[in-house]
This record gives C-alpha cells, structure tokens and sequence, in this order.
C-alpha cells in the first residue's frame, strides 16, 4: 500500500539535548575529505587506528569461544569466568568484591550508562568534571538528569577544585563523577586528591562512579584504584578492554559494585536493567578472561610508547607562540590552549585546522569547557614522525588563525 500520511516523523525532544561532539565532528571532516583534502584523524582515542594491535592471546581466547560454540545468549551480568577474574583483579588492587558484584558490559560505557541509569532520577543532579567525558553529560540529558560541573584546574595540572566542588552541590546531588586517569586532559591524580574525594562523597551520601579505563596507562605504571583507598565506601568502579587491551571494536568490559551493603539495592537495580538488554557481546566475554588472567606484557610497551608521545607533544605544544599544554601523565590524550583573538572561540580554531591542514581534533566545549577558553584535545597515538609533521601545521595554522 503505498504512504498515504504527510506526518514528518519527529525525534524525541531529549535528543536535542544530547551531544558527543567526539562523532560529531567527523561529519565536518567527511565533507573536508568529499573536496580531496585528506584527514589526519586526532579526535578519537582507538589505538587500532594506529600501530597498536589487539593481544594475540585475546584474539584467540574469542575465535575458540566461537568455533567452540559459545555463540548464544550469556547470563546477563555475563559469564562467570570474566566476572570471577574481574573480582581477582579488583581484589589484586586492593578493591575486595566477589564474582557477584561485577557485571561483565559492552565497554565502559555501558557500565556509565546502566550506572546512572540505575542510581539518578530525572530531575537530580550528578557531579561531572569540567573539562569532561563527553558520555556523561550525553547520558544525563538522556535520563533527563542535570550535569553539573566541578572545575578541574589547569594552573595545578588538571586536578579537581574541591572548594569549587562543595559549592555546586546540592539537594538534589545523588553520584560523583571521577574520571582518573583523565580523558580529556591526561591528569592523574595524587593520592591526597583521590582521599579528598571519596571523603567529600562520603560526608554527603553520594556514590562515586569510578572511571578507571586508563588505570593500567600511567606513563609511571597502573595507576591505583580509587576504591583501594576505602574498600567500604560506596564506589562504583568500571573499565574495559578498550584502550589498556586494544580491542576497543569489541565493546567488552567490566564493572564492579563496592562490598558495602550500602549499594545493595544499586546492585540489584544495574543486574535489573541489565536483564533487559540479554548480555555483552558473548565470544568477547571470553577475552576478559583472557586479558585479566594472561599475559600484560603488551602494557609495558604501549605505557613507554605513550610516554614518548606524551613528552614530544608537550614540547611542542608549548614552543609554539600562543599555545600552551600541561604535560599528560597518562592515556593519550592532552589539552592544549591556543590564545583566541576576541570574539572567536574553541570551536573556530579546531574548524580552521581541519579546513586549512586537514587535522581533526575535538574544540574544549565538546567537553563541557566555555567556548572561550581556547582549549582543543589531541589523540596523540600516531608515530612520533607523524606527529611531528602534524604539529607543524598545527603551529603554522595557529600563526594564521591568530594574525587573521
Ligand atoms: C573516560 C572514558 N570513559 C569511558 C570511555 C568508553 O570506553 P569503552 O570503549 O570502554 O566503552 C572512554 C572512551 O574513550 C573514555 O575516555
């Protein structure tokens, strides 16, 4: 029967209120790439795309679970041999939780997504860093929850402001967001910090969510868990095979519900939602076995690659006039700043770079920062030759952008 209604099919409100400009931008490269410039793409942070490979042991541990038939359904909260090593591997740092209290996800941000969903209701309030995880906020505004930022400092590398914190919050408070190592900006945190924290959510009732899917990427080591400091508060921790196992295309990760039977009934409402979408990615489950009983040897060499990315980076970064970046500790991501001419903001600069050199990074206010500032993030995982070449141009672009 061919259409007989003229009605224009219309998107959710809540859609407008989301944003991961992360994506977001690629749709302003692909139409740089339509003109036959090429893309050099620094704006998301998959070492795939690079020269960093999948574990051959966990590429192994899936193609046996799959030939071995374990191609169905899994239990929802996953199966028991991921969850078991994930509680081994929580326990191991310093974080006591049994098989029962981890969910095996798709990816960390599943495990953001079921987290938040299972804990705020519409109309609360969760603490977010500025600058911050896109996913967050994208989250909350699908929940119809309100982010509300906590100011973390460039001037003391990053860290959060936690006078700044007590000021924002409020009644209606319920989570405390605590990305560290840092996506955006590389921080890590000292442990002084990390007790200031779970003792500021502690004082006020709150659950932490614990993003810790760059523990293993401190350029020194793993960086500890937060929860290791105080196993009895009520900390919410998650990870995944994404970046410190290099199988982020799997979506195969891991949370772990903290002992305390404060977070009881948080558990039993995240197994809930969980139910109601079946299980994680089955064959990849096994990988999680795999990666967190197996061999790591592979960090070892990522960690010292990463540093020498980290350190050319903000060599040249701060050499060049007008610009200025705090030295990542971790991960592979840095925030750098350009000084704006008045009345441009973050989002012109990355835009120019991308029409002028065809370099896509992602503007600061993607990551909740005011869009005046003149922040910008970079995936620095290419080759250091590469980067060379790229923060060329960045630094020839900047030198236009500002004289313009
Ligand atoms: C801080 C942070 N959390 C979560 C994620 C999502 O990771 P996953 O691939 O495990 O879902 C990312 C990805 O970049 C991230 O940077």
């Amino acid at each position: 029967m061919p259409p007989t209604s003229m009605t224009t099919i219309r998107p959710a409100a809540r859609v407008g209120r989301f944003s991961y400009a992360i994506r977001q931008v690629v749709a302003e490269a692909k139409k740089v790439e339509a003109t036959g410039r090429p893309v050099r793409y620094l704006n998301i942070g998959d070492p795939n795309a690079f020269e960093f490979l999948t574990p051959p042991h966990l590429i192994e541990a899936v193609s046996r679970a799959m030939r071995d038939g374990h191609n169905g359904y899994t239990a929802s909260a996953g199966i028991a041999s991921a969850r078991e090593a994930a509680a081994a591997d929580f326990t191991a740092r310093g974080v006591p939780v049994s098989a029962d209290r981890v969910l095996i996800t798709s990816g960390t941000s599943e495990g953001i997504e079921l987290a938040l969903s299972a804990i705020v209701d519409e109309g609360e309030d969760v603490l977010v860093p500025s600058p911050t995880y896109p996913l967050y906020t994208a989250v909350l505004a699908k929940i119809g929850a309100h982010p509300v930022y906590y100011r973390t400092d460039p001037a003391s590398g990053w860290l959060p402001d936690l006078e700044h914190m007590a000021g924002a919050v409020t009644a209606k408070t319920r989570a405390l967001v605590v990305i560290d190592p840092n996506n955006p900006t590389g921080a890590v945190y000292p442990e002084a910090v990390r007790r200031q924290l779970v003792e500021f959510a502690e004082a006020r009732g709150l659950v932490i969510l614990a993003d810790e899917v760059y523990g293993d990427l401190g350029f020194d080591g793993p960086v500890p868990a937060l929860a290791a400091l105080a196993p009895e508060a009520a900390i919410i921790s998650y990870s995944s095979l994404s970046k410190a196992y290099l199988a982020p295309g799997w979506r195969a990760g891991w949370m772990g519900v903290g002992a305390t039977p404060r977070l009881d009934d948080a558990l039993a409402a995240i197994k809930k939602l969980a139910d109601g979408r079946l299980c994680s990615p089955g064959p990849m489950q096994y990988a999680v076995t795999a990666a967190l009983t197996g061999d790591r040897s592979h960090q070892v060499t990522f960690r010292a690659a990463l540093r020498e990315r980290a350190a050319l980076t903000t060599t040249r970064f701060n050499a060049m006039p007008g610009m200025e970046v705090v030295a990542p500790q971790a991960a592979f991501y840095a925030m750098p700043r350009v000084t704006l001419p008045a009345g441009r903001t973050d989002e012109d600069f990355v835009l120019g770079l991308l029409r002028a050199r065809g370099i896509l990074c992602v503007h600061g206010s993607g990551f909740g920062l005011p869009a005046d500032g003149g922040y910008f993030r970079v995936v620095f995982l290419a080759s250091p030759a590469e980067l060379n070449a790229i923060y060329d141009d960045v630094a020839a672009y900047a030198q236009e952008f500002q004289s313009a």
